[in-house]
């Protein structure tokens, strides 16, 4: 079932943050609003940027007790999840052209407690998901080309969330469904109507044009009493 609006989950990017003070950006975006906190690894292999390791993980971790919700564009996963697991990660989400036994690695990440999460690329087919869904707690549908920060939304991802949406109805299961990248107040609401029900973002977070509080709440859907007001 597609949460009501409301329920929306937001995961601000902290890829987008000074990293000259990451803790202070956790304890920050947790205390304006924020649902989750979204940490990008990227290894300069998989995609052409690198950013930050488990170990800078486990120092942020005493700065929120909100769930880490940890994106891997790392290759290869498997020598990894059990560090990120012991850093206090909460979802761990790869991408499934990143592993050569993306089954495998799934089980592994669900093994060490976490909840694992599939990432589909703009040029990544739905249909990829169908022998993983099951596995998954998280499908994280990439908006932009993964690696780095304040890309253009690709309008195209729409159907494919429409799609994905579909697909975790039928498993019955409540699998969260999140959309990464160019996620800002103009394109939210069009990925939550298309069945969105976690959003990530970076630059609409921390370089929006208000408070970290208002560029969150900015992300969220009207409640029925505003809009009815
Ligand atoms: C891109 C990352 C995103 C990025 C989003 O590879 O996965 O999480 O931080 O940044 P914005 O919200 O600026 O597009
Ligand atoms: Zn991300």
């Amino acid at each position: 079932m597609t949460p009501a609006p409301a329920d929306v989950l937001i995961s601000p990017s902290i890829l987008s943050a000074d990293f000259a003070a990451l803790g202070a950006a956790v304890r920050d975006v947790d205390a304006a609003g924020a649902d989750m906190i979204h940490v990008d690894v990227m290894d300069g292999h998989y995609v052409p940027n690198i950013t930050i390791g488990p170990a800078v993980v486990a120092a942020l971790r005493p700065h929120s007790d909100k769930p880490f919700d940890v994106h891997l564009m790392i290759a290869p996963v498997d020598p990894y999840i059990e560090a990120f697991a012991d850093a206090g990660a909460d979802i761990l989400s790869i991408h499934p052209d990143a592993s050569p036994h993306t089954h495998r690695s799934l089980q592994s990440i669900r093994s060490k407690g976490l909840k694992p999460g599939i990432v589909l690329n703009p040029g990544t087919p739905a249909s990829v998901l169908e022998p993983l869904i099951e596995l998954t707690d998280m499908i994280l549908v990439m908006s932009v080309n993964p690696g780095f920060g304040g890309q253009s939304f690709i309008e195209s991802q729409l159907r494919k969330i429409e799609r994905i949406r579909a697909m975790i109805d039928e498993t019955g299961r409540d699998i969260i469904l999140e959309v990464d990248g160019g996620v800002n107040p103009d394109t939210a609401p069009r990925c939550i109507a298309a069945g969105a029900t976690a959003l990530v973002a970076g630059s609409a977070v921390f370089k929006g044009a208000g408070s970290l509080a208002e560029n969150i709440r900015a992300l969220r859907p009207a409640s029925p009493a505003r809009s009815a007001a």
